[in-house]
């Protein structure tokens, strides 16, 4: 199964009754597996998960390490870039080079790379020396 197809397999399953707006992720794993999220929300609105940090914490929890490729579906106009939250979690997992892939179930997709989707970001190797 292709990650788009399997991204839009969970978004079936995203659990979002207050904003309505179902989101799958499938992330494939530099191990070469494939891990997949939706988004699952709270009463207490800020509570709420996004999809991709989903898919993050099936991945680690099965054992895998890092992110290869990520393919992110919601049914919208256009195509869903990440939050600024979720584009920092992927940046934990993955290379600059990795590609995210944005699609909608209108059939748009839109591909752009971890480090297009966050120029500067604040990485580990800031950490050094601490
Ligand atoms: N959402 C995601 O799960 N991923 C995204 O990339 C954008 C937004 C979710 C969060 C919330 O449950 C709903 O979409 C509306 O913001």
């Amino acid at each position: 199964m292709s990650l788009l197809e399997a991204a839009k397999s969970v978004r079936e399953r995203a659990y979002a009754p207050y904003s309505n707006f179902k989101v799958g992720a499938a992330i494939r794993s530099i191990e070469g597996n494939t891990h997949l999220g939706c988004n699952v929300e709270n009463v207490a609105y800020p509570e709420g998960t996004c999809a991709e940090a989903g898919a993050i914490a099936a991945m680690i929890a099965a054992g895998d390490t890092g992110i290869a490729e990520v393919t992110v579906i919601a049914d919208s106009p256009a195509p869903v870039p990440p939050c600024g939250g979720c584009r920092q979690k992927l940046k934990e997992f993955a290379q600059g080079d990795v590609m995210v892939t944005m699609a909608t179930t209108r059939g748009a997709t839109l591909s752009m790379t971890v480090a297009e989707l966050l120029p500067g970001a604040f990485g580990a190797g800031h950490m050094e020396g601490t």
